[in-house]
């Protein structure tokens, strides 16, 4: 979600929604996510400010979509109830459980925690947004982060007008949804799945 309509989060459904994050499944148990609740008027706009130097950068980098990309909006940061910095934490060299060959896999238990925190929002009527588009280092030095710890997602929060009814950069042309039969592979790679070659039985209106 892009678009929100201001208003407040009441802070028991915050805690509400943070307690959903806090029981994502993580690696070793680690719990390697750490939230920052934006508070002031000030810091959230210059956490603004790091999000549209990025934003121009990126526009820069797509090359031909540049200008298709500044149209876009990409970020909720001014109307949003909420935002929250989402960081890995420090000290995670420690956790070797799950990790000593995939040690990304503290960002995908992180990220197991936010996609808990996106769909508890949904359930209670609340939209949210992962915005991404920043320099972790200027995100780090703005929020005071201890050696190792880094930031990865600013979660744009709160009540919004209307939900999208099809992903926004699916509506704006930007992407669309790729058939989930060509992702699918039976046995080995690139080797479709027998599994779209007929209709389900099951999943059948009867
Ligand atoms: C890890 C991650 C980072 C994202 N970063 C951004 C971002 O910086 N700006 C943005 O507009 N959307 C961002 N998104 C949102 C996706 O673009 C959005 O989820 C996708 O278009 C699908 O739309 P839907 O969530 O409505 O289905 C991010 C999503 C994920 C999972």
């Amino acid at each position: 979600m892009r678009h929100f309509a201001g208003g407040q989060v009441e802070p028991d459904v915050l805690r509400r929604l943070l307690e959903a994050a806090h029981h994502a499944p993580s690696v070793g148990f680690m719990q390697p996510w750490r939230f920052i609740r934006i508070r002031g008027q000030a810091l959230r706009q210059q956490l603004h400010h790091v999000v549209e130097e990025e934003r121009v950068l990126t526009a820069r980098a797509l090359g031909e979509r540049e200008d298709e990309f500044m149209r876009l909006k990409v970020q909720g940061l001014l109307d949003a109830a909420e935002l929250l910095v989402v960081t890995l934490a420090d000290g995670r060299e420690k956790h070797v459980f799950g990790r000593r060959t995939l040690p990304q896999m503290d960002l995908a238990s992180a990220s197991c925690a936010i996609q808990n925190l996106w769909l508890a929002a949904r359930a209670e009527g609340l939209g949210m947004g992962w915005v991404s588009l920043f320099d972790p280092a200027e995100v780090s030095v703005l929020l005071g982060l201890p050696e190792g710890a880094e930031p990865i997602a600013l979660l744009c929060l709160g009540p919004v007008h209307q939900f999208y009814e099809e992903p926004m950069l699916q509506r704006e042309r930007w992407a669309k949804r790729e058939p989930l039969a060509s992702l699918v592979f039976d046995e080995s790679w690139g080797l479709p799945s027998d599994l779209f070659d007929k209709p389900s039985s099951s999943t059948e209106p009867t």
